[in-house]
């Protein structure tokens, strides 16, 4: 068995070897006395789960069906996602598709998601935008005590440490941002590319002449009809992704009441046999698959579900919370009938536009010439 306990220095990033031996076996994981365990280490399991173990009396485990592995550059390159193909990549993508659409003439539409720790954050486009307030808003007023956005911009920046980009940049690209909607100090490093192309500058200035507002901080809340230059979630330091696998996990690894297990897939949230005097089920631990064979491993206090939005759903359904009759169907014992799970999954819709440009201009085709492609990764 290696614990956590192992790995008390924090190296420096290019230099992290072997860190998923920080990560317990699937059997110590399963006698260890949990007071919170975190199903699905991804975005906000990992955030969650060392925000929590800050507090020094309590025991926390994160459980993640995909590996860790902090040093493969494919993740730590920021152009990885598309020049290493990570959004299919079978170790790192889970590579969902929908079920056929009938409002998109039947198709079925891939759906990537992270499935490694840092979820998709470890894959995604680094892309750091806020939606507009009203979305927070919304939530709020769902019957969601807590959700603004005022209340959750506090978290977001609370989250992350942006810094500010050369002067030039701010210039040509737009490259512009204010505190108010940033944080400076939080574990998440964002921050402004390095490298655009010479067609932004002209793509920018012509969205504006056609009436689009420039913003200089699109996280203002007001998310239509501006044009702007979001940042990224990239480390300028050390040119790398910044996610919450090496942002939040990293440099916490070595707490002593904080537990990970790998390669491990929820398959259930145990609930107590009987419902309370008001009728509530108290979740009483997780079981879970590590190389074929199961494991319950046992809380005190909570069990936190963050698969994220296709598969948190899918555990509580597994665990008999959701709609009773399709449960039924299924052959899983129903406990609590709850309809509206695993129901009207919205995802956001993105679209891109190609565009003819004269040859003179400089733009991301550069890359495909064999000297600026080696030296652009070498750096
Ligand atoms: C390809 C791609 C590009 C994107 N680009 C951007 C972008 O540029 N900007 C932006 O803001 N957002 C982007 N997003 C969206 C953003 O990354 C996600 O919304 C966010 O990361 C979701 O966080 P989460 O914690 O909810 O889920 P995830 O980060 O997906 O975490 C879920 C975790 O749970 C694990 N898990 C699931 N089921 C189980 C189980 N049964 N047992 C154990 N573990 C389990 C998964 O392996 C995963 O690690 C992108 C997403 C993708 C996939
Ligand atoms: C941790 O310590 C606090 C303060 O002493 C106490 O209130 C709390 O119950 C303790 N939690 C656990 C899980 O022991
Ligand atoms: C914020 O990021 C800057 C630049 O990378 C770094 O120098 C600074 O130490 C970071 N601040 C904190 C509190 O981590
Ligand atoms: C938890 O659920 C699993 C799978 O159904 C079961 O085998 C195990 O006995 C349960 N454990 C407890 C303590 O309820
Ligand atoms: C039971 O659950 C309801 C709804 O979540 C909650 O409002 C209530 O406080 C719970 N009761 C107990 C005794 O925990
Ligand atoms: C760029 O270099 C990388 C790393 O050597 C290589 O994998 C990739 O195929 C190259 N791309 C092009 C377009 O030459």
């Amino acid at each position: 068995m290696v614990s956590s306990r192992g790995l008390t220095l924090i190296v420096p990033f290019a230099l992290a070897t072997a860190v998923s031996s920080a990560a317990l076996d699937a059997a110590t994981f399963a006698q260890t006395p949990f007071d919170f365990i975190v199903a699905g280490g991804g975005t906000a399991g990992v955030a969650v789960a060392v925000r929590l173990s800050e507090i020094a009396n309590v025991t926390v485990g994160i459980i993640e069906a995909g590996t860790f592995n902090a040093d493969d550059p494919r993740l730590n390159i920021p152009q990885g996602t598309n020049t290493a193909g990570l959004f299919t990549n079978d170790l790192y993508s889970w590579n969902f598709y929908t079920t056929p659409q009938a409002k998109l003439a039947g198709r079925s539409l891939f759906m990537a998601r992270g499935k490694l720790l840092g979820g998709s954050s470890a894959i995604n486009l680094l892309g750091v935008a806020l939606a507009g307030a009203v979305e927070y808003d919304q939530i709020g007023q769902l019957g969601n005590p807590g959700w603004s956005y005022e209340n959750t911009l506090k978290y977001f920046k609370r989250a992350t440490n942006m810094s500010v980009a050369p002067k030039e940049l701010q210039e040509e690209t737009a490259a512009t941002f204010s505190y108010k909607f940033h944080g400076a100090s939080g574990p998440i490093k964002t921050s402004f590319a390095s490298w655009y192309s010479k067609a932004t500058p002209p793509f920018y200035k012509a969205l504006v002449q056609l009436g689009f507002a420039p913003v200089r901080d699109g996280g203002n809340g007001l998310d239509a009809g501006s044009v702007w230059n979001p940042p990224l979630a990239i480390d300028q330091d050390t040119k790398t992704r910044s996610y919450s696998g090496n942002g939040y996990y990293l440099p916490n690894a070595g707490r002593r009441n904080l537990y990970l297990l790998t390669n491990a897939q929820v398959i259930k949230v145990n609930l107590s046999n009987t419902p309370d005097a008001s009728g509530n089920y108290t979740a009483t631990g997780v079981t879970y698959v590590s190389n074929g064979i199961t494991y319950t491993a046992s809380v005190k206090k909570d069990v936190i579900v963050s698969g994220g939005s296709v598969q948190s759903p899918q555990i509580l359904e597994l665990s008999g919370i959701g709609n009773k009759e399709l449960l039924t169907k299924v052959g899983v014992k129903p406990i609590i009938d709850l309809p509206g799970v695993g129901e009207n999954y919205q995802d956001h819709i993105i679209t891109t536009s190609s565009i003819k440009i004269p040859s003179t201009i400089e733009t991301w085709d550069v890359f495909a010439n064999p000297g600026p492609n080696a030296t652009a990764f070498e750096q």
